[in-house]
């Protein structure tokens, strides 16, 4: 994509779109974002978009659609069986990314049910370069295990490697050797690993792990949820790749897996989701739990509204202008943050930008969730709702002890096309002034700790009165200033 430059040479990332429909955010005095806090459980996933300014919780189900989204869904062809619609998508499917056969799903981590549900039994290892949640949700719901398999450097927080989602070649070989291949029901990599800060791997690492596949016979999964932004890293850093298009990484990446699925939330601006293979073996094998679990072949649980979206959305996927929307804000505000001594995730990644909130709260230990105080912290100071993307969001082990993660990450998702670029800046502002007052932030504790994926619903309550006392320092600081 050509580069568009300033005059007074600064480096801004230049909306290429208009807005056409908006929607009024409300900004709530801090007093009642306290409230909300309590109400709400310390859990930003409990908050109501009443009380939230900048929706930065996630891009699922969040990016903007486009005009040309918004016409196709009026054509849907409302239909349990046979739609005209499915069609369509399906020759998305195939000219988008390379894959003959779709089972419709009504969101990805139902794709990730049946493809557990069909391959994965008690005593079965999951490779993968990182988990997702629901991902390893669903696979250690099935008896299975994962095992995730990325280099040092991925776990390296100020870096500048250009792939930290690549898979460890050499450990994935170790590990088939020493658990058996049969074991093994299938490879997972993950496009722009989500939770290490939404990182990409090579064209040239997915090659290596297929390699491995082959010469061990086993699947490889695509998680594509995230691929489009993949494959745009793979064009800015992968010097095989400089001249290439979007099209042709797409294809490279897909091709070279044996099952792809999607959350169509992320992948394509809509809602939905899609498993995709070119084996009719596969196909079959996974077939008879669409109308168990989802519903017809041609619907899969979704809208036929958003069928239709869904299949222009995959197409507007191949458009540079689109897709590197997110990504350039974001390294916007990481690089600005950085600038500041934020402790920030880099390289700039993909979905948000991530704070290392193990840093940023060195004074918050593990055992009292330094993420999820920072997203709740931001949130009182500024209205900005983050997602705690730690040790809230890591399931606890088979004995029921906590397992702390790897990063204690806030997440500030910038969904595609939503957000413009003074909102950018306020988070940037909000955010240093937190920065500088960070050790008016304390720890927060469980109240209520639901069994499964427990960051969603899950309650807690700060460990002091910090949450009162932040507030009247942003009183002091920023007088009757929302
Ligand atoms: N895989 C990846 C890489 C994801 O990021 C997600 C969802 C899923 C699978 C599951 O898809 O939500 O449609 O069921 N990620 C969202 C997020 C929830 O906020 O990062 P889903």
């Amino acid at each position: 994509m050509q580069e568009i430059k300033f005059y007074s040479g600064e480096n801004i990332p230049l909306e290429l779109h208009k807005v056409r429909i908006v929607q009024k955010l409300n900004l709530v005095p801090i007093e009642r974002r306290l409230e909300a806090l309590y109400e709400g459980g310390f859990n930003t996933f409990r908050l109501n978009t009443r009380d939230v300014f900048l929706d930065m919780l996630t891009d699922s189900g969040t990016n903007a659609m486009s005009d040309n989204q918004l016409a196709a869904m009026m054509q849907a062809d409302d239909a349990y069986a046979g739609s005209q619609s499915f069609d369509r998508l399906l020759k998305a499917v195939n000219d988008v990314l390379g894959k003959k056969y779709l089972l419709p799903v009504h969101q990805g981590r139902a794709a990730e049910n049946i493809i557990s549900v069909a391959y994965v039994h008690k005593g079965s290892l999951v490779p993968m370069n990182y988990h997702f949640t629901t991902a390893m949700a669903h696979i250690t719901d099935k008896g299975g295990q994962i095992v995730e398999l990325l280099y040092d450097e991925a776990y390296v927080i100020n870096s500048s490697h250009p792939f930290k989602g690549n898979m460890n070649i050499e450990k994935l070989e170790e590990v088939i050797n020493y658990n058996g291949p049969k074991n093994i029901p299938f490879i997972r990599m993950e496009a722009s690993t989500n939770l290490i800060g939404g990182q990409p791997f090579s064209v040239q690492n997915l090659r290596d792990v297929r390699a491995l596949a082959d010469k061990y016979k086993i699947r490889l999964v695509l998680d594509c949820s995230l691929l489009g932004e993949n494959a745009y890293l793979v064009l800015q850093r992968e010097p095989e790749f400089k001249d290439s298009d979007m099209e042709t990484v797409i294809k490279t990446m897909t091709g070279l897996a044996d099952l792809c699925y999607f959350s169509a939330r992320k992948l394509s601006s809509s809602r939905g989701g899609g498993i995709c293979t070119d084996s009719m073996e596969i196909f079959k094998e996974l077939e008879a739990f669409i109308p168990l679990y989802e519903g017809f072949l041609t619907y899969g649980g979704m809208s036929i509204r958003e069928v239709e979206a869904m299949a222009v959305g995959l197409y507007e996927t191949l458009d540079e202008t689109i897709i590197s929307q997110s990504p350039t804000f974001i390294k916007y505000l990481v690089d600005s943050l950085d600038a500041k001594g934020i402790p920030m995730i880099k390289p700039a990644g993909v979905l948000g930008a991530h704070v290392d909130a193990m840093q940023l709260c060195a004074h918050i230990p593990q055992t009292e969730y330094p993420a999820g105080a920072l997203a709740a912290a931001l949130f009182l100071i500024s209205g900005v709702r983050g997602m705690e993307r730690g040790s809230i969001s890591n399931q606890r082990d088979e004995y029921g002890n906590e397992t702390y993660a790897d990063m204690e990450l806030l997440r500030l998702a910038v969904p595609r096309r939503v957000f413009t670029l003074s909102q950018i800046k306020y988070v940037e502002d909000r955010l240093t002034w937190l920065y500088e007052n960070r050790l008016l932030i304390g720890g927060l504790k469980f109240v209520y700790e639901p069994p499964v994926l427990r960051f969603f619903m899950g309650g807690l309550a700060p460990t002091s009165d910090w949450p009162q006392q932040l507030m009247a320092k942003f009183k002091e600081d920023f007088g009757d200033s929302l």
